[in-house]
């Protein structure tokens, strides 16, 4: 059994990770500091895969901790191995990632993003780590890009958070280059939806800007209107084309890079994970109205700052590469998402004295 360690793993994509990867046979060891998540997620993983009688028992392990503390990460990385347990790859989710707060403090998302992501890879030299799978975003190529956008686009982030992103991804080519490093780098588009049982999803409390949660949201409270930034854009109906893709397709996309860095030697991989269509604020509006029939009311306003007309991936070497095709439709993200926020309305609910603490620990 393989052991993998998912920094932020108790988060939207990595409760999603965790759960997928357990059902793959992996060993998973989570390393969250709970300061955007809640462990609520992950005793819901562990009781899902009990209920279905699916082994998992003592193949998980989740530390509290904080990756900016590097002394706390080599105790996890000991614990691996006094279980004579190395951790054979890392996927890195942990980080922060609301752009307007990384303009309004760009020293806090350049300690969490960058200065984090460097302890990690300290640690995972000392040990002998050399495979990771890093989030990283679209937010690298920033905007004003010929869409779909392509790998090899020019990298100029409009952001603070996305310059935080494309910095760690040169730090990882050059362990690529320099130290033989695994790198599979996955640039993400707009991960929405839920897992289709309604078990896990996206936290409402830590998303507030995002438009699908918004949607969710609304649809929520009747007395609620979604504002549209903007309908003069130069699209089909006016409103922004994004490229929306299924949280469970996005993890299956790090399953197979992971396999990848496992069974084929070290390699270099930058893809994007996209579903390569754009999708107009419009579209997703309509599609949710008519997959869970509810009335989103909305109305129009100014355009966002830092906004731009179009956002999708072309996703033809993700096909190639790492042989990822996504296969849920925009009419199964907008299923899942408000399933799961129809079942658990405030999201994750519970303090941890009501969990089930048998795999966790704080150090
Ligand atoms: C935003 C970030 C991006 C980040 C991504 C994470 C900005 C400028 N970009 O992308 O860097 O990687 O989130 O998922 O913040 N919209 C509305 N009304 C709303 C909210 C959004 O009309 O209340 C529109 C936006 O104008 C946009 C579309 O919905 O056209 C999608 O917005 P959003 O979900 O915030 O994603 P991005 O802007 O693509």
């Amino acid at each position: 059994m393989k052991t993998i360690l998912l920094t932020g793993g108790a988060g939207f994509l990595g409760s999603h990770a965790c759960l997928n990867l357990l059902e793959a046979g992996y060993g998973i060891y989570i390393v969250d500091s709970l300061e955007n998540s809640s462990f609520e997620s992950i005793s819901r993983v562990c009781r899902f895969l009990k209920e279905k009688n699916n082994f998992f028992q003592n193949k998980i392990k989740f530390f509290k901790a904080d990756i900016r503390n590097i002394e706390k990460l080599k105790i996890i990385f000991e614990h691996a191995l006094s279980n004579d347990n190395k951790i054979h790859a890392v996927i890195h989710f942990a980080g922060l990632k609301a752009v307007s707060e990384s303009e309004e403090n760009p020293i806090k998302y350049w300690e969490y993003n960058v200065l984090g992501s460097i302890n990690l890879f300290k640690v995972m030299e000392e040990y002998g780590c050399k495979n990771i799978v890093f989030s990283s975003s679209a937010a690298v190529y920033g905007q004003n890009q010929k869409c779909p956008i392509e790998e090899v686009s020019s990298l100029s982030p409009s952001n603070v958070y996305g310059k935080t992103k494309k910095t760690v991804e040169e730090i990882l080519t050059d362990l690529h280059f320099r130290k033989k490093w695994g790198v599979a780098i996955l640039r993400y588009f707009n991960p929405v939806g839920a897992h289709h049982s309604g078990i896990i999803g996206e936290n409402p409390i830590s998303n507030k800007n995002n438009l699908f949660p918004i949607i969710c949201e609304v649809a929520k409270n009747n007395n609620k209107k979604l504002l549209i930034y903007g309908s003069d854009w130069p699209t089909r109906d006016g409103t922004c084309l994004r490229d929306y893709i299924h949280i469970e397709d996005i993890i299956e996309g790090h399953k197979n890079a992971l396999n990848l860095l496992l069974n084929s030697g070290k390699n270099l991989i930058k893809v994007n994970l996209g579903t390569g269509k754009g999708t107009s604020v419009l579209e997703l509006i309509t599609t949710f109205e008519k997959v869970n029939d509810i009335k989103i009311e909305y109305e129009f306003s100014g355009r966002r700052l830092g906004d731009c007309a179009a956002l999708f991936a072309d996703n033809r070497l993700s096909s190639s590469l790492i042989n990822w095709r996504p296969r849920k439709t925009l009419e199964d993200v907008c299923k899942d998402g408000w399933k799961w926020v129809l079942e658990n309305p405030y999201g994750y609910i519970k303090n941890l004295e009501e969990l089930d603490l048998s795999n966790y620990c704080e150090i």
